[in-house]
């Protein structure tokens, strides 16, 4: 046996399909999610029977399928008819109802948009979309900062189906009384998956990702370990695909171990590395949220004092509303009840 016969030549690559480790890609089937597909597909079927459709508020933690669940259904309706538009975006990169409207000009196929106010812009859309009928899904929806442009896709387009996508489904709570009943939407919850869920679904994205036999058995449970425990896929997906770059980077023949520890100890040191843009007390409410993630806003005020945090509870309050915006953290608006409003922090992974 030759000495290096472990060494990767250069050129060679235990990668197949860099995509099938991409948060975006889509697999042809979605295991575990069947049931939440065939439900969205019977709130859009009347929009084939010349009515409208049924509005839907997908909500559930980060990284458990809403997007991808969503784009399968609407992969298969553009595959299987003519007859229904369909609008796909995500408010995180069109966050007003200008960008909104002009990116759903564009998705229509209507490139005329310059100088046009949203007005107009509605108009266009009202237009192309009542000569048919027409699915609208707005992806984290929560990010968005105006709420403007749903009243009128609600209000002057006759068949459709609107789906909205958010991690919490309080947000519904903060919508226009105008909108809210007008919107009138079922609700579906994406429950979280279980730790051997998780581990099935990365075993099919390795089979799609890796050459066969190149990712040691170890490497994959740790790496299915760790996903499972925080129960999110993304987790499972940086730590698969860092772990392939460490080894390809060491001209390793295989993934091995070492190679997700080493990636485990990234998904920290790019958290870190985002960090630093923070003010430094900031920071400290960011430590604090992760290592008591899940309690009340209030509670964790408390714990924040006693560390000696300076301040008042408004600005407290303030330094969590920044760490939500800029996704370090999640919060959790839960009203009603007998304690009155409540607002919960979580911890958040799929920055990593
Ligand atoms: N059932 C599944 N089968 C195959 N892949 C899945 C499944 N569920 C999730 N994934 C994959 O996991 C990753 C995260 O899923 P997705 O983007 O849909 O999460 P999400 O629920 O929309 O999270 P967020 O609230 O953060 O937007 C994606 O790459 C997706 O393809
Ligand atoms: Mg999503």
């Amino acid at each position: 046996m030759g000495l290096f016969d472990d060494v990767l030549q250069s050129g060679q690559s235990l990668v197949r399909s860099e995509e099938a480790l991409d948060y975006e890609f889509l697999p042809k089937v979605l295991p575990f999610r069947e049931k939440e597909q065939r439900y969205l597909a019977e709130c859009i079927r009347p929009l084939f029977q010349a009515r409208s459709g049924r509005n839907v508020l997908i909500h559930g933690m980060p990284g458990i399928g809403k997007t991808a669940a969503t784009r399968a259904v609407l992969r298969d309706l553009e595959e299987s008819s003519d007859e229904v538009h369909v609008v796909y975006l995500n408010c995180w990169r069109h966050n007003s109802t200008f960008k909104i409207l002009v990116e759903i000009c564009d998705q229509l196929g209507y490139k005329f948009t310059q100088n046009k106010n949203t007005t107009e812009l509605m108009k266009v859309i009202a237009s192309i979309c009542n000569k048919k009928s027409v699915v609208f899904a707005f992806d984290e929806v929560d990010k968005v900062e105006d709420f403007d442009f749903l009243y009128p896709l609600l209000e002057d387009i006759y068949k459709k189906t609107v789906i909205l996508i958010t991690n919490y489904k309080s947000w519904l709570m903060e919508l226009d009384e105008r909108i809210r009943s007008r919107l009138q939407p079922e609700l579906l919850e994406f429950k979280q998956y279980s730790a051997s869920e998780v581990r099935e679904i990365l075993k099919q994205r390795v089979s799609f990702a890796f050459v066969p036999g190149v990712l040691e058995d170890a490497a994959f449970e740790a790496a299915a370990k760790k996903a499972g425990d925080v129960k999110d896929v993304r987790a499972g997906l940086f730590l698969l695909k860092n772990a392939s770059l460490e080894a390809e980077s060491k001209a390793s023949k295989k993934i091995l171990l070492v190679h997700v520890q080493t990636a485990l100890a990234r998904m920290d040191e790019f958290f870190t590395k985002n960090k630093e843009d923070l003010e430094d007390d900031t920071q400290n409410v960011l430590a604090l949220v992760n290592k008591s993630p899940g309690k009340k806003i209030g509670e964790l005020f408390l714990i924040y004092q006693k560390a000696g945090g300076q301040g008042s509870y408004k600005t407290f309050q303030r330094k969590i509303a920044r760490l939500e915006q800029n996704r370090f953290i999640s919060v959790e608006k839960s009203g009603g009840g007998a304690a009155g409003n409540t607002t919960i922090v979580h911890k958040r992974i799929d920055e990593y």
